[in-house]
């Protein structure tokens, strides 16, 4: 419970290590070109984390291509490819204090016309939930907002069949976002706390800082959808605290 509500001093700090995976997610665009092997871009992540006296707070995920379909993908051996996204989720751990970044873009600079629709839908599911995370609503409201969107955004393409209530309501969307949208984090990545109290979603207050982290993930081998969207993995993350009048993205 302590852990939940972070300090001013401790939401410095956590500001600090948000600060520095920027940066190192910076570099990786720098590094990241056709041709490069994924652990030649993890080297370049880390080498701003050491130049500042950080550690990565989990091992960093720089997944090419249909890679980033795998969830928690840290084998990090591909190459790149020119016309494949890459995806990035690395943090930075400054003074015992976690930050969590995922970033998604494309090695040769260019979306492709399906890249750039599940781009779209994750940045808005993303920039919806961001507004729900705020004093007074409850954890799951982040989640709840980027399902709606994510849900919507999959139906529009014909990724989902249907409609938006049928969809939603037999969870198949979860076929395509399969994890939760956020966790608590501070002194771990996933930090310690409750998220339901008494059986009710935990109602969130100044001080508390969650992760958003929304995703779309079309299974390289998923033959109930047209080829031009297999493969591609989609996901846009950011640590965000609790204010009083509102939130504060650290990332
Ligand atoms: N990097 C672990 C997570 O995003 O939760
Ligand atoms: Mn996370
Ligand atoms: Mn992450």
């Amino acid at each position: 419970e302590l852990r939940l509500y972070k300090s001013p001093a401790e939401l410095a700090l956590m500001r600090r290590a948000a600060g520095i995976a920027a940066e190192a997610q910076q570099a990786a665009v720098r590094a990241a070109r056709p041709d490069v092997a994924e652990y030649e871009v993890e080297a370049a992540l880390l080498q701003v984390m050491r130049a500042h006296g950080a550690v990565p707070s989990y091992p960093p995920t720089v997944a090419g291509g249909a890679n980033a379909c795998v969830l928690h993908y840290t084998a990090n051996q591909g190459r790149l490819a020119r016309g494949d996204l890459l995806l990035i989720d690395a943090g930075a751990e400054m003074a015992c204090y976690a930050s969590d970044i995922t970033r998604t873009w494309p090695v040769g600079g260019r979306f492709s016309a399906s890249q750039r629709a599940l781009y779209e839908v994750t940045h808005e599911a993303q920039c919806a939930a961001i507004a729900e995370v705020r004093a007074g609503q409850p954890f799951n409201a982040a989640h709840d907002a980027a399902v709606r969107v994510i849900v919507e955004g999959l139906c529009a393409l014909k990724l989902l069949r249907g409609g938006a209530r049928t969809a939603l309501k037999s969870g198949d969307y979860k076929r395509f976002f399969p994890h939760k949208t956020g966790h608590w984090i501070g002194l771990d990545v996933h930090d310690v706390g409750d998220y339901r109290v008494d059986d009710e979603p935990r109602v969130l207050e100044p001080g508390m800082v969650v992760t958003v982290e929304p995703g779309i993930y079309i299974p390289p081998d998923d033959t109930s959808v047209p080829s031009k969207w297999r493969g591609i993995g989609v996901r846009i993350e950011d640590d965000v605290a609790v204010t009083a009048h509102g939130n504060e993205v650290f990332t």
